[in-house]
């Protein structure tokens, strides 16, 4: 049960379960999960360090037009990358190493929030309440049975 006066997240009500088998394979599924989920605004991406966030943020800058996936990198310390794609612009972030709302506000989360044509993807976003609040939806990635093996958990709401 919620605590009393908690905000109210409202739940994902669609849930998708994937397996991929190499980073090819989980780059593919970033092309169909931009197929799956329409016009998301705020997507946040969960798993561990090297669970292949960022390789699945290859596929959908790919599909989106807005570069190719070997032009993609880890925003590890500059922590927000941008890419103009052919009708959105995509923010990758990754919130690894801030800690705090104020540090989230002064990336200018808020801006990019009220862009109409903005997809946001966010790495360790989940540590935010006031972006758990906001997501769209959300992509967990855990390892499978061996090194390269990875199954996908997406929620979203229609
Ligand atoms: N099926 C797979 N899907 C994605 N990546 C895979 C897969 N198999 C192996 N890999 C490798 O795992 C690594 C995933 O790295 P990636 O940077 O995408 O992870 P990340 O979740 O963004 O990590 P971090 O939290 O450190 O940013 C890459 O080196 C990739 O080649
Ligand atoms: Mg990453």
């Amino acid at each position: 049960m919620r605590e009393p006066g908690a905000a109210a997240v409202p739940e994902f009500t669609r849930e998708k379960r994937l397996r991929t088998r190499s980073a090819n394979g989980t780059l593919a599924l970033g092309e169909m999960l931009t197929e799956l989920l329409r016009a998301p605004k705020l997507v946040l991406l969960r798993g561990d360090l090297g669970a292949g966030k960022t390789t699945l943020v290859k596929g959908i800058v790919s599909s989106l037009g807005a570069a190719e996936p070997d032009d993609v990198a880890s925003p590890t310390f500059t922590l927000v990358h941008e890419y103009n794609g052919r009708k959105l612009t995509v923010y990758h972030l990754d919130l690894y190493r801030l800690e705090n709302d104020s540090q989230l506000e002064a990336l200018g989360i808020s801006e990019m929030l009220d862009r109409q044509d903005a997809l946001l993807l966010v790495e360790w976003g989940e540590r935010f309440p006031s972006l758990v609040a906001r997501a769209d939806a959300e992509v967990t990635i855990t390892m499978g049975e061996n090194e390269t093996e990875r199954l996908l958990m997406v929620r979203w709401r229609d």
